[in-house]
């Protein structure tokens, strides 16, 4: 049994992006969530290649899902046993473990979304209940399923004087609007590093174009750009969310990608997250004073260099401005997510996903 009222527990989050695995403990003891360790496990390359297979239709699809989410369960129970270690904590101790699970469908339109994790041996691995399959239950509710971190974040990073705009910058790009008075809202704005991601590991050989030096120099194509803003997904009003179904490689493609200087592509992409997320803000936050960047996008110098000329005057900073550390609020959203489900709370803000109501998350699997 895990110790009553601990107050701890471990979030596991692994994106769209295929990075890997971010993995942090927090402490919820007292009123404000604290990081007490963080730890990252990058993706093998079978492994990213396979998760990034299965995000596609293919053959012989349930073997290798299952085959897949027994993969990722032992790298998950390898990540919390890492994260235990840096910080002296037994098992025993941690209420919960928060498993996002990884994302090969998100097609909220048919009433589902896919996250890969062999829950129950995650449980049986770590020695600590786990809680799984968030996304369910809200589009059980007629909600997108998506985005959840909303509600974590009001839950943070909310201010009584300052109207705050956090915006994650992961594989997709999502805001979260709190204003100090009236509702909280959130949506996806579209791709943030996917497209980068793929561009990059196309012509440069890398996983990621590091601080965005190659999008740097380059220059972005005005009507590439305005193509690519042409895509209904980016004017449609929220709730919305999207992911690879849609912004992937054939996307990018069939916008006559290939006849410019591939510098330049990656110019015009960095530019299109940047501008959707500025737009966005603009069209669904008005009154804004500060935006809050998290996400391995903060990490991209050029990126938050265009989001900042593009949202001022609104000033853009990450939320280590706000004391927590941009690469792991995603991954704190699910310890607290977590937390939420094990107190019978709602994780869900309706508002961010079109569901009917407030619904507790999740599915518990026991230690
Ligand atoms: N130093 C860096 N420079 C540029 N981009 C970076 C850097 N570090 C991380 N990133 C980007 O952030 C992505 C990972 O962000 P993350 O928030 O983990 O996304 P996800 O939640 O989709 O996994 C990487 O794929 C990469 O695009
Ligand atoms: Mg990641």
């Amino acid at each position: 049994m895990p110790a009553a009222g601990s107050g701890l527990y471990v979030g596991l989050m692994s994106g769209t992006s295929l990075d890997g695995i971010d993995a942090v403990l927090v402490d919820f003891s007292s009123g404000t969530p604290r990081l007490a360790a963080s730890h990252h496990v990058p993706f093998a390359d079978p492994v990213r290649a396979e998760a990034l297979a299965l995000c596609a239709p293919g053959a012989d699809e349930i073997d290798r899902a299952a085959r897949l989410s027994n993969a990722l369960a032992q790298l998950y129970a390898e990540a919390v046993a890492a994260t235990l270690a840096r910080a002296g904590v037994p098992a025993a101790e941690v209420e919960a473990i928060g498993c996002h699970g990884q994302t090969v469908r998100h097609r909220p339109d048919a009433g589902y979304s896919v996250q890969l994790v062999n829950a129950a041996l995650l449980a049986e691995l770590a020695g600590v209940r786990v809680v799984a399959d968030f996304r369910s239950r809200d589009l059980a509710a007629g909600g997108q399923g998506a985005p959840l971190v909303p509600a974590f974040h009001a839950a943070v990073f909310r201010d009584a004087r300052e109207h705050r705009v956090v915006v994650n910058l992961g594989g997709i790009a999502n805001v979260t609007d709190l204003p100090p008075l009236g509702t909280v809202r959130g949506f996806d704005t579209g791709p943030a590093n996917i497209l980068l991601d793929a561009w990059a590991a196309r012509h440069l050989g890398e996983p990621f174009d590091r601080a965005g030096r190659w999008a740097a120099s380059g220059s972005a194509d005005e009507p590439l750009l305005c193509e690519m803003l042409a895509d209904p997904y980016f004017a449609a009003r929220p709730p919305k969310s999207t992911g690879r179904e849609r912004f992937d490689l054939a996307w990018l493609e069939r916008h006559g990608v290939a006849t410019r200087r591939p510098q330049d592509v990656q110019a015009t992409l960095a530019e299109l997250t940047a501008r959707t997320v500025a737009e966005a803000i603009a069209r669904e936050c008005p009154g804004a004073a500060a935006v809050c960047v998290c996400g391995g996008g903060a990490r991209n110098d050029d990126l938050m260099a265009r989001l900042a000329r593009l949202a001022a005057p609104v000033k853009v900073t990450s939320t280590a401005a706000l004391g927590v550390d941009p690469e792991w609020v995603e991954a704190m959203a699910f310890a607290w997510l977590a937390r939420q489900a094990l107190l019978g709370r709602p994780g869900n803000l309706p508002e961010a996903t079109g569901a009917r109501g407030p619904r507790v998350l999740g599915a518990i699997y026991p230690a």
